[in-house]
């Protein structure tokens, strides 16, 4: 197989990071873009050198020339663009959160198991070069066992109630946008947690805008988590063991970390991205093509489903019920 030729779902903000990350990985190349309008698909193809634009996503996914195609809508659109996608045999590297709750991220699964086709949550934290060096450290027993996560996500944005973070049509709220990305980085370190609890401020639209949570995992591991969009946080994840700890600042876009172990110097690595750090999750997917593989090691579909239940348990305990839902 040569290069992964890849098709873009709804050209938006992140579309654009993703773009730039993609045109640095050798394996892959930009081959169609497709948007619910022609102009906005065409407009951006040629900003990222894409030879096709497509004014429909059924054109797009009826392309036999694209191989992958990465999912950028909002995320009460997942389920059915990845879908989509799936039945027409391409490769998925859906957008974070995978789905607007555990059910329709479970569809998700079950088609691409059912075509034997990959699919990959597109938490692109988890493939950057720091966090597989954290991954690392810890598998070493560099800390020794780990206790305790601690990781926030929060940023303060202008109210606006037609926007996508605060709209409960476009699945708005802190929790699903950035809340994501330290429940992914608990999971990954911890697992699955068997106690989910918080506290979340719910705004005049019915999301949450900033929250706290607690997780309790097998063995009294536990988390301790915050995420908004009304508030800025400090974006740091500690993983806290019993022979040392690991800091990792602005985890969720990392390029340092740190190993703390007492009785030694600390280490610090810094590991540049090769572009934008978006780069890494189009070369795992262009992995499991080359290598005839359905589902990432780094984080299988399994794990994505968890942590969307976590995710279900914390709005049910909330009261945010999203109207699709
Ligand atoms: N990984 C990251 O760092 C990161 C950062 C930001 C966001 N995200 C995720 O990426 C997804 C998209 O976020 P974004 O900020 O890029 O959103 P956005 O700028 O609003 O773009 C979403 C795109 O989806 C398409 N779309 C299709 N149906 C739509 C509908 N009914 N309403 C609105 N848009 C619709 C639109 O493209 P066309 O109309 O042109 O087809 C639109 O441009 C979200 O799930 C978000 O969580 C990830």
């Amino acid at each position: 197989m040569g290069k992964t030729r890849w098709g873009i779902l709804a050209p938006g903000n992140i579309a654009h990071k993703l773009a730039k990350g993609l045109l640095t990985v050798s394996d892959a190349q930009l081959t169609a873009v497709a948007s619910r309008n022609i102009d906005r698909a065409r407009e951006f193809a040629r900003e990222y050198g894409a030879p096709t634009s497509y004014g429909s996503y059924q054109e797009l996914v009826a392309d036999p020339d694209v191989d992958a195609i990465y999912v950028a809508s909002p995320h009460s659109l997942h389920r059915e663009h990845s879908i989509l996608c799936l039945e027409a045999g391409k490769a998925v590297l859906c957008e974070k959160p995978f789905a607007i709750n555990e059910k329709q991220a479970r569809e998700m699964v079950d088609c691409a198991r059912a075509n034997g086709v990959p699919l990959l949550e597109a938490m692109w934290s988890r493939f950057l070069p720091v966090t597989l060096k954290v991954r690392q450290w810890i598998a070493d027993g560099a800390i020794g066992e780990p206790r305790m996560v601690l990781a926030d996500f929060g940023f303060r944005t202008g109210f606006n109630p037609q926007g996508r973070l605060f709209d409960p049509n476009l699945g708005g709220g802190g929790l699903l946008d950035v809340g994501v990305y330290a429940v992914s980085y608990a999971s990954m370190v911890l697992g699955k947690p068997d106690q989910v609890t918080g506290f979340a401020e719910i705004g005049e639209t019915g999301v949450d805008e900033q929250a706290v949570m607690a997780l309790r995992y097998p063995g009294n591991k536990l988390a301790s988590l915050a995420c908004g969009v009304r508030t800025q946080t400090p974006h740091q994840a500690w993983i806290l063991g019993t022979d040392g700890k690991i800091l990792v600042p602005d985890y969720w876009h990392a390029t340092t970390a740190t190993l703390i172990q007492a009785g030694k110097p600390d280490e610090t690595v810094n590991l540049a991205f090769q572009g934008n750090g978006y780069e890494y999750q189009v070369m795992e997917v262009g992995n499991l093509l080359r290598e005839g593989r359905t589902e990432s090691e780094i984080l299988p579909l399994d794990e994505s489903l968890s942590i969307m239940g976590t995710l279900d348990e914390l709005r049910r305990q909330w009261g945010v019920k999203y109207p699709m839902e």
